[in-house]
């Protein structure tokens, strides 16, 4: 047995507060029907920072952290969808930034808001035939760039922001345990690529969305507990994908997960997507929540579509 744990997090978010009053100004919406139906007071967007800005501030902070030089990283991986350029892609713009190791394998991972537990599991594969044993896992999304503000229901949603996490591979670690799934459904979410006619924009329909995340958050946990054996009170902490307050409200109501065992920072942030949950981790951490004994639970779901869960330690 061999895996690997999260030895340091950082997170980093944009200056600029977008309000739902703001929004209430430039389309047809309220203060109230935005928090009600999502949760979210507001979030952060881009003004005079970049993605790569946030990448690199995110895992500065991960990398102090966990007391980790640079040059002791074997790779690095950023889930995103949004990076500044497609060439080169964030990871490699982060290895320069950072002066990682020249021989460090360093690429983008594209799974929408699951993206950042596809991206653990990546890594621990690619550290298992690494010779060195940090990897530097990144969530970053800045979908201020390619929100449709002509759609009051999905420009109201989303956030930048970027979580970063340091992981250690260690031969006698137990491997992350971890469930992952997609479908290729392109009907009810996606963002179209680059066309010299076409801007790439959100496309979402909120209600089919919200009807696969309360299908697939239980599915994810279920199968989880099985896979692990544990119970839910054997789980130190749940994290979701902060993606609208009423799913979270859905599973811990139908799970019976007490207050104090999750966390919502949707209403400082809105959906940040890949980087939801490595910013709740950072903050949880941060906030004393979660230690080196924790046991952490963490559940993503999104464009692809795609879901995935994640049995999390921390060393
Ligand atoms: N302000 C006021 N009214 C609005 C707004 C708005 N911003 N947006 C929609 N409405 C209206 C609709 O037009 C509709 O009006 P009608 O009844 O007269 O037709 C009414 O509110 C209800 O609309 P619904 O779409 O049914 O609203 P719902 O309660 O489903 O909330 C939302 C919409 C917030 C988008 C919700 O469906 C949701 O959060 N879905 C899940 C999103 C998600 O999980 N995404 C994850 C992946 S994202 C990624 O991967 C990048």
């Amino acid at each position: 047995m061999s895996g690997i744990r999260i030895k340091g997090t950082g997170f980093s978010v944009p200056e600029h507060i977008i309000t739902n009053e703001y929004l209430s100004q430039i389309v047809d919406t309220n203060e109230e029907w935005i928090l009600t139906r999502t949760g979210i007071e507001h979030r952060h967007h881009l003004s005079k920072e970049s993605h790569s800005d946030l990448c690199t501030w995110a895992a500065r902070m991960a990398l102090k952290n966990a007391g980790i030089q640079p040059d002791e990283i074997g790779a690095c991986i950023v889930a995103t969808l949004t990076a500044d350029d497609l060439v080169p892609s964030a990871a490699c713009a982060l290895q320069r930034d950072l002066g990682l190791p020249q021989d460090s394998i360093c690429f983008d991972l594209s799974a929408g808001c699951t993206g950042f537990v596809f991206a653990l599991h990546t890594m621990e594969c690619l550290l298992a035939n690494n010779k060195k044993k940090y990897g530097l896992v990144v969530g970053c999304e800045t979908l201020s760039k390619i929100i449709n503000w002509e759609d009051r229901s999905t420009c109201i949603l989303f956030g930048d922001g970027a979580g970063a996490t340091v992981v250690e591979f260690d031969e006698n670690y137990s491997s992350i345990q971890a469930i992952y799934g997609a479908s290729g459904n392109d009907q009810i979410l996606r963002v179209n690529g680059v066309d010299p006619n076409k801007r790439s924009l959100i496309y979402m329909e909120g209600k089919a969305v919200f009807k696969f995340a309360v299908e697939v958050v239980p599915y994810c946990l279920d199968e989880m507990l099985k896979r692990t054996g544990k119970k839910i009170d054997d789980v130190d902490f749940f994290v979701f994908h902060q993606a609208n307050a009423r799913i979270i409200d859905y599973v811990v109501k139908k799970y019976h997960i007490p207050a104090e065992k999750y966390y919502k920072n949707i209403s400082e942030y809105g959906n940040t997507s890949a980087a939801s949950i490595p910013i709740v981790l950072a903050e949880l951490w941060e906030q004393k929540k979660i230690n080196k004994n924790s046991c952490v639970l963490c559940i993503g779901f999104g464009g692809g579509l795609t879901w995935g869960g994640a049995m999390l330690e921390f060393s």
